[in-house]
C-alpha cells in the first residue's frame, strides 16, 4: 500500500507527467494503487495523491469493478448537478461541488489500448475529480470561497491529529 499524500502538499497543485511506457512498472503501480484505493475505503484514486508523478487515476465503478485509466482526458461534459465531495486527501472534509452530470472520457488500458468511456452520476463525478487531481486542481478550488477557507482551515485541524 503506498503512502497517501495531504492537501496542501504541492504534488497536488501541479500537472502530472503522462505515461509514455505501458510495462509492468505500470502494471504494479496501478496494483498498488488499487489495493490503497480499496484498503483506504475510497472510490477513486490518483497517482499524485500517492506521490507518484504520472497520469494514472483509478476507481471504483458502481458495479464495484476496480479500473485504471491512464492518460485521461474529457472530451466531453453534459449537463450539471452541485453535489457534496469528498477526497483521500482531504479526510473527512466534505464541500459542494458543481460538476456535469455525463461525461465521455478517452484514456488508455495497461496494454496502451485507448479506450472511450461514457459516464453519468457517481462515475462521471469521480472522473472529474480524478482527472482534476491529475491537473493540479484541488476540489476545494472547485467550490465557493467560503467553504473553501473553512475546508482549508478544519482540514488542518483533521491532519494535525493524524
Ligand atoms: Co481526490
Amino acid at each position: 500500500m503506498y503512502k497517501l499524500v495531504y492537501y496542501p502538499d504541492a504534488r497536488l497543485q501541479v500537472p502530472t507527467k503522462p505515461v509514455v511506457e505501458f510495462n509492468d512498472e505500470l502494471k504494479n503501480i496501478c496494483a498498488n494503487m488499487i489495493a490503497t484505493m480499496v484498503e483506504s475505503k475510497g472510490v477513486g484514486l490518483s497517482a499524485n495523491q500517492v506521490g507518484i508523478d504520472k497520469s494514472i487515476f483509478v476507481m471504483q465503478t458502481k458495479k464495484k469493478e476496480l479500473i485504471e485509466f491512464i492518460n485521461p482526458v474529457i472530451v466531453e461534459m453534459n449537463g450539471h448537478a452541485l453535489l457534496e465531495e469528498g477526497c483521500l486527501s482531504a479526510p473527512t472534509i466534505y464541500v459542494p461541488v458543481s460538476r456535469a452530470t455525463e461525461v465521455v472520457v478517452k484514456a488508455q488500458r495497461l496494454d496502451g489500448s485507448e479506450v472511450t468511456v461514457v459516464a453519468e452520476g457517481i462515475e462521471a463525478v469521480i472522473m472529474q475529480h480524478e482527472i482534476d487531481h491529475l491537473n493540479g486542481i484541488f476540489f476545494f478550488e472547485k467550490t465557493n470561497s467560503k467553504f473553501r477557507k473553512w475546508a482549508t482551515k478544519q482540514l488542518k485541524k483533521v491532519l494535525e491529529k493524524l
